[in-house]
């Protein structure tokens, strides 16, 4: 199974997720693969936010090698499921999306940990709160992999 992580930048909160989710494929050693990028170019071939590094550096999770790319439409073929952190990164795929069958593998996040209620992983890029940001991810990661074993 293969899994896409997306937000806006590809730099703050996508590199948590898919790091986070990487970890725990190695862990439990899941035939998966896991990558992410973002709804904009703004940072393409940057390193994820030093924030976001550090945050993962915490939790024993080495994001540094991570660099930021731009969500393709082929992605939408080649992934089984792809996992937004907010309404703006939902909305912008379903305008790329061509088929109902791409709709479908577009899924916010942390409705794995809440269903049905359309939670947002916040923008920490501004406001900070990358703590947060993480435990909310993990969270979510954490009942993704339980419904999906
Ligand atoms: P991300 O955060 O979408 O979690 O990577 C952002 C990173 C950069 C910008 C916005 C959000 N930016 O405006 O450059």
């Amino acid at each position: 199974m293969k899994i896409m992580m997306v937000c806006l930048g590809n730099i703050c909160r996508s590199p948590i997720a898919h790091g986070i989710l990487q970890d725990k494929i190695e862990k439990l050693q899941l035939p998966w693969a896991v990558d992410s990028c973002g709804t904009s170019s703004w940072h393409t071939g940057e390193r994820p936010d030093s924030r976001s590094i550090e945050v993962a550096l915490k939790n024993d999770i080495n994001i540094a090698d991570q660099r930021a790319q731009n969500f393709d439409i082929t992605m939408f073929e080649e992934y089984d499921h792809i996992l937004v952190m907010d309404s703006n990164n939902h909305k912008d795929l379903m305008k790329l999306a061509k088929s109902e069958a791409a709709k479908r593998k577009v899924s916010l996040l942390m409705n794995y940990a809440f269903p049905e209620q359309n939670r947002q992983v916040p923008d920490p890029y501004y406001e900070g709160g990358f703590d947060v940001v993480f435990e909310m991810i993990e969270q979510a990661i954490n009942e993704f992999i339980a419904t999906h074993t």
